[in-house]
């Protein structure tokens, strides 16, 4: 049965990146090191010892890639701010040359029609503040404001739409929890620390904003939700822990000024007792929120998996991405409608959906074939259709990503990119999946129809 799949007026089609994956150069001009440059050079962390010195040379780069973007019909780029190029220090001293980089992009990208969508935090810390104590130190929520102030005073007037900070689950569970990424950190006693900091700063980077800016500020999360392996209640409630450490954990104190219960249940007394005088800057209100999505998993109780006493059971019947996560698009529609009905009807973005297949290294006469990447956003655009079909107020789309990059503690083993990069040559390529996603951009969504 074929559909019509005409999205609304005034949708947004973007594609998506971050500083420390594109940019290259990370101490050019100015700039301070990030926790991420630390990281990168340091030994063993990284896939091939890979770090992002060059990455897609972006930083160089950045007007053919944006006329790139025009010419694939993006209506929307979200891209984020590299902290430390503007305060090299993390607070104080500002960088000039650095802020002068975002300065011409959002030129570059006005000039052709494209709406800049800026997330402050992809993170990318500062080292000087990482050197600080960074999410462990309640003073970041501050720090965070000050750098968020700067940013906005520069580029308000022309961004429309910014985002506090990308997937605080990850900087806690990565960083500071398995230490896969920078920090890395693994210490169970500091989760809830760098949480309670990660909401603390996005409700001060929040409440800058209503003082300086004049558009939407919102917050960007990943969610995965959460299926029972079996209908056991043991089962059924190893699901829950794992839904209220992923998909609650901070949902559920901005909207609703408390953290899931399971938490403390999870933690024991590691979860300690905010001070109550913390939770009106946690709640702060903000205008809309960004859902990354790319999986969704299938948990099994797990006795002997700290914390959650829960783990992941692979559907190895269903198709994964090169990361090993399991393609599944009506997972993308349940989460926009559990996300609707638990926290109200706010608007919402997909700020990242996307996979990782094995591309070659090199493009072959022009051309790059990813017919698994052109299966996935097509099935995961209809399922956000779906969701707007049923009432959910969802106003775009990103592809993740933009380019091939810089996959964290992965290097360039992974590549999502719906434009290729040769990492010899640094030439890029728009894959299938770019025509693809160009096609249904042209047609308002009208060519999801059909097979
Ligand atoms: C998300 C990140 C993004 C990229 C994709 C694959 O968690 O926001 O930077 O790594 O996953």
């Amino acid at each position: 049965m074929s559909r019509d799949y005409r999205f609304p007026d005034g949708f947004l089609w973007g594609a998506a990146t971050s500083a420390h994956q594109i940019e290259g150069s990370p101490l050019a001009d100015g700039a301070g090191p990030s926790i991420w440059e630390r990281f990168s050079h340091t030994p063993g962390r990284i896939e091939n010892g890979d770090t992002g010195d060059i990455a897609t040379d972006h930083y160089h780069r950045f007007s053919s890639d944006v006329e790139l973007m025009h010419e694939l019909g993006l209506t929307s780029y979200r891209f984020s701010i590299a902290w430390a190029r503007i305060l090299p220090e993390g607070t104080g001293r500002v960088n000039a040359a650095g802020l002068a980089f975002y300065d011409r992009l959002v030129d570059k990208l006005l000039s052709k029609n494209i709406t800049p969508m800026v997330t402050l935090y992809h993170w990318d810390l500062p080292a000087a503040l990482d050197d600080r104590g960074g999410w462990l130190n309640r003073d970041i929520a501050d720090w965070f404001a000050e750098y968020a102030q700067v940013a906005f005073r520069a580029l308000d007037d022309r961004v429309p739409r910014w985002v506090t900070l990308n997937e605080p689950w990850v900087v806690m569970d990565g960083g500071y929890l398995n230490g896969v990424l920078a920090p890395g950190h693994q210490e169970l006693s500091e989760v809830p620390h760098v949480t309670h900091n990660l909401l603390r700063a996005h409700g001060a980077a929040v409440q800058a904003y209503r003082a300086e800016g004049k558009h939407e500020i919102g917050l960007v999360v990943n969610l995965e939700p959460k299926y029972p392996a079996s209908q056991s209640p043991e089962d059924a409630s190893a699901t829950r822990r794992a839904d209220a450490y992923m998909n609650r954990q901070y949902l559920d104190p901005v909207f609703r000024g408390e953290y899931p219960a399971e938490l403390s249940e999870m933690f024991g007394s590691a979860w300690p007792e905010f001070p109550a005088s913390d939770w009106p800057l946690i709640q702060t209100p903000f205008d809309f929120l960004g859902i990354n999505y790319y999986s969704r998993s299938v948990t099994q109780d797990a006795p002997g998996e700290l914390p959650l006493r829960a783990t992941r059971v692979k559907q190895s019947q269903h198709v994964h991405t090169e990361m090993d996560w399991e393609v599944f698009p009506a997972a993308l529609t349940r989460v926009l409608l559990w996300v609707k009905e638990r926290y109200g009807a706010l608007p919402l973005y997909i700020t990242e959906n996307g996979a990782a297949f094995f591309d070659p290294p090199f493009a072959t006469d022009g051309q790059v074939e990813d017919p698994l990447r052109v299966w996935y956003l097509r099935e995961h655009l209809r399922a956000a259709y779906d969701a707007i079909r049923q009432g959910v107020e969802l106003r775009g789309y990103y592809a993740w990503s933009l380019l091939d990059n810089f996959e964290w503690s992965y290097g360039y083993a992974k590549r999502f990119g719906i434009v290729h990069v040769n990492f010899d040559t640094l030439e890029r390529t728009p894959k299938a999946s770019a025509r693809f996603y160009s096609e249904v951009i042209r047609s308002h969504g009208a060519a999801l129809a059909g097979e």
